[in-house]
């Protein structure tokens, strides 16, 4: 049987090798296995958790969309629209947020990091975040959710936060219990600067990330600059332990080769970095830059990418709607 499939990304800019590794090239996979449903969620309504300028967010999530079709997500197979457009996001939420505890919340490492020292001045919206979270992915009956890794502790709230609700409201089975789909060896791309902290679009440095828009210039030069050490390329994984930026490196190759890490191993050990990066940096320009000539060609089509999003809402509305109709029955209202 197929899967259901549902995943987001923020519409926030900067989309980067990281989201397009851990995320969007599985949205695709997944999209093209006979019998899988899919919906993918531009998430405007998580990007505003933090301060955001009205008109760039608008660009954004234009831009965001064009980064799901230029990667190969087609809206004739897939459910593409953004957050805001079903209401039910914002309202299942809120039903939501009444069952899930405090004390759970409380545990998400990800608010901690992005609240940072003063959380007092975090919004209510970061905290409550993984609700939203939860509300997007059960109300359409998500069997599967596609993540990086950094997503793995909301996915485990959602699933607490489905079994509680059934519990509540004895209702078993109702809520279905989402089964996270995160990589293995590739589901946390690390900086380009400092391989111990991971590829993000909040990261000053534009060395330390390719964009998803990056020129074959800008990737070529951020692949040479990519911080590494002075021994050759091992040959045996485990040879990788004390080396994060090789191991990222390698990790980007051969996720974008579709091979495993041992093999690539294989193929490249006892080269040197100079070498290595030449071949990488052409690896890269070669997915990444028909990417980013289509999403740049697709933004100027404003028309076209409001008209998939329009189309996507009405699809997903239909689902939704169903769903937080039949939440609301269950709660009393
Ligand atoms: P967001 O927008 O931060 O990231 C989008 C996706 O990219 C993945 N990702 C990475 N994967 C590997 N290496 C990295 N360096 C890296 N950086 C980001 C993220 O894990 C994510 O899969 N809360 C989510 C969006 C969301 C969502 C959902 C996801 C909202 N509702 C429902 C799944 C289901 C987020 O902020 O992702």
């Amino acid at each position: 049987m197929g899967k259901k499939i549902f995943s987001g990304v923020q519409p926030t800019g900067n989309l980067h090798l990281g989201n397009y590794i851990g995320a969007i090239k599985n949205f695709v996979d997944l999209q093209n296995q006979p019998g899988n449903e899919c919906v993918y969620c531009v998430v405007d309504l998580h990007a505003i958790t933090t301060k955001q300028d009205p008109k760039i967010l608008k660009d954004n999530i234009r831009e965001t969309t064009a980064a799901f079709l230029a990667s190969g997500i087609n809206p004739k197979k897939s459910i593409i629209f953004n957050q805001s457009s079903v209401s039910a996001h914002a309202e299942g939420s809120w039903i939501l947020g009444c069952v899930a505890r405090m004390g759970w919340l409380n545990r998400m490492t990800q608010f901690k990091e992005k609240a940072g020292k003063d959380k007092e001045k975090a919004s209510i919206g970061l905290y409550i975040y993984p609700v939203l979270m939860t509300a997007d992915i059960l109300l359409y009956d998500a069997s599967h959710v596609p993540v990086g890794e950094d997503q793995k502790q909301h996915l485990e709230l959602s699933r607490d936060i489905a079994q509680k609700f059934n519990l509540d409201f004895k209702a078993p089975n109702f809520l279905r219990v989402p089964e996270p789909l995160i990589q293995k060896n590739f589901s946390r791309i690390m900086s380009l600067k400092d391989g111990t902290n991971k590829m993000s679009k909040s990261d000053p440095s534009d060395l330390s990330r390719i964009n998803l828009t990056d020129t074959k210039d800008q990737i070529v030069n951020k692949i040479k600059k990519a911080k590494t050490d002075t021994e050759p390329l091992p040959d045996d994984e485990k040879k990788l332990n004390q080396r994060p930026e090789v191991e990222n490196l390698l990790g980007i190759y051969s996720s974008l080769n579709n091979q495993s890490l041992q093999d690539s191993i294989k193929e490249l050990s006892g080269k040197n970095f100079s070498k290595f990066k030449e071949i990488l940096a052409e690896l890269v320009v070669e997915k990444i830059l028909p990417i980013s000539t289509e999403i740049n060609s697709l933004i100027k089509d404003k028309r076209y990418i409001d008209s998939v999003l329009k189309e996507g809402g009405e699809k997903a509305n239909q689902i939704a709607s169903k769903k937080i109709e039949e939440i609301k029955k269950i709660v009393g209202f």
